[in-house]
């Protein structure tokens, strides 16, 4: 079989992860899908830098939007971050009926609607596991494995910078700024740490989770959004002796008798008996309750190079899939369409 060409759009945190791992499981991946992968072409914002992994020079391109429309190219992962040109090189890709595979979470939270409707009208594709929760595979669960399911309360962890600050915070006696440094040095924070902290990643990760759970789009502009930076020390010492932790939670509740939804990110107290108390460090845990299954939890890295490489990396998988057989999961604009419900946050 001939190979299936990638375009990598971004060689960060993340995109070298995906080429690390690409590389690493080669042979096995081709067996798997029954057709090899090979990177064609690799974006970045100066060819000229010297880089860590040494590219062959001809993989460079300084235009992303070149990689986006090379007509030999027919899966495009966007993983540069940012919004205006990432919207670009996205509906580009999709315009000419590529399949593109994304991390890039305030993306979809922006221009969400917009994506997923070109990418209908042009018969392209859109697929974002990394987006949400690094490596742990959350948007497969809500749209495959629980798409039998009503959602009436998805509650957890979603920024992976935040509860290696909060943890860290709780474990030492360190000062704020030295820690961020930390997780900037490990690649988990965003290129502006203030999406972070603010709660403003973990909003936009709400958002597309209530639009996969609950098929509407809520803005952030639409939710209460706090973050980490009013938490001081002694909050973890009182909130400890009276048998509790201290994590930033994104809340997604849905009223089914008045339709009403609410998507909150803010610092919570949770009780030491939460199984969600306990996951430290740059892991994220969601709990997710369907009215049929119950209540269902995933927990696992959220951030950093491997873990989200790993994401990528399986979306790449779905989209090579798809252009052999033509099948992939449903989204939730396939489903039946839902009363009309105005989201607001409570
Ligand atoms: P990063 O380390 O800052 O890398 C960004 C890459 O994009 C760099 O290679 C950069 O080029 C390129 N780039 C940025 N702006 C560009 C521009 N205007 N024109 C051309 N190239 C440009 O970012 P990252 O951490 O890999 O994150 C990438 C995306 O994944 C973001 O959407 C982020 O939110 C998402 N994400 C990140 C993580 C994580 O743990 N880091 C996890 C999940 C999702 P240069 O190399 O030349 O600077
Ligand atoms: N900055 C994000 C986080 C990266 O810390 O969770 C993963 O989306």
């Amino acid at each position: 079989n001939a190979a299936i060409n990638i375009g990598l759009c971004g060689f960060g945190t993340v995109g070298q992860g995906v080429w690390k791992h690409l590389k690493r499981d080669r042979a096995e991946l081709a067996a798997r899908l029954g057709v090899p992968l090979r990177i064609a072409a690799i974006s970045v914002r100066d060819p000229q830098r010297p880089r860590a992994i040494k590219l062959p020079a001809k993989l460079l391109r300084a235009d992303p939007l070149e990689v986006a429309t090379d007509p030999a190219i027919p899966i495009v992962c966007e993983l540069m971050g940012g919004t205006a040109l990432a919207r670009r090189v996205t509906l580009a890709a999709l315009k000419a009926g590529k399949i593109v595979v994304s991390a890039n979470k305030a993306l979809i939270c922006e221009h969400g609607a917009e994506i997923f409707a070109t990418a209908r009208k042009h018969g392209g594709h859109f697929f974002f596991e990394a987006s949400v929760a690094g490596g742990v595979p959350i948007i497969k669960a809500l749209r495959e494995g629980l798409i039998a399911n009503r959602f009436p309360q998805i509650y957890g962890i979603l920024n992976g910078t935040c509860n290696y600050i909060l943890t860290q915070m709780e474990e030492r006696d360190a000062p704020y700024a030295e820690i961020l440094a930390e997780a900037k040095a490990l690649g988990y924070a965003e290129a502006d740490e203030a999406l972070d902290v603010q709660g403003w990643d973990a909003a936009h990760k709400a958002a597309v989770l209530a639009w996969l759970a609950h098929g509407l789009w809520v803005p952030p502009s639409r939710m209460i959004v706090e973050g980490i930076e009013r938490v001081t020390p002694a909050d973890f010492k009182n909130a400890a002796q009276l048998g509790y932790s201290i994590k930033l939670l994104a809340i997604i509740t849905r009223d089914f008798s008045t339709e009403e939804l609410s998507v909150k990110v803010h610092p919570a107290l949770l009780p030491d008996s939460d199984v969600i108390a306990s996951v430290n460090g740059v892991y994220n845990a969601i709990s997710v309750t369907g009215d049929i299954v119950g209540t269902t939890l995933y927990i696992g890295k959220g951030a950093g190079q491997d873990a989200t490489a790993s994401a990528v990396i399986s979306d790449i998988a779905d989209a090579a899939a798809l252009l052999r057989s033509g099948r992939c999961a449903r989204l939730p604009s396939e489903l039946a369409p839902l009363p009309s419900a105005a989201a607001a946050p409570s």
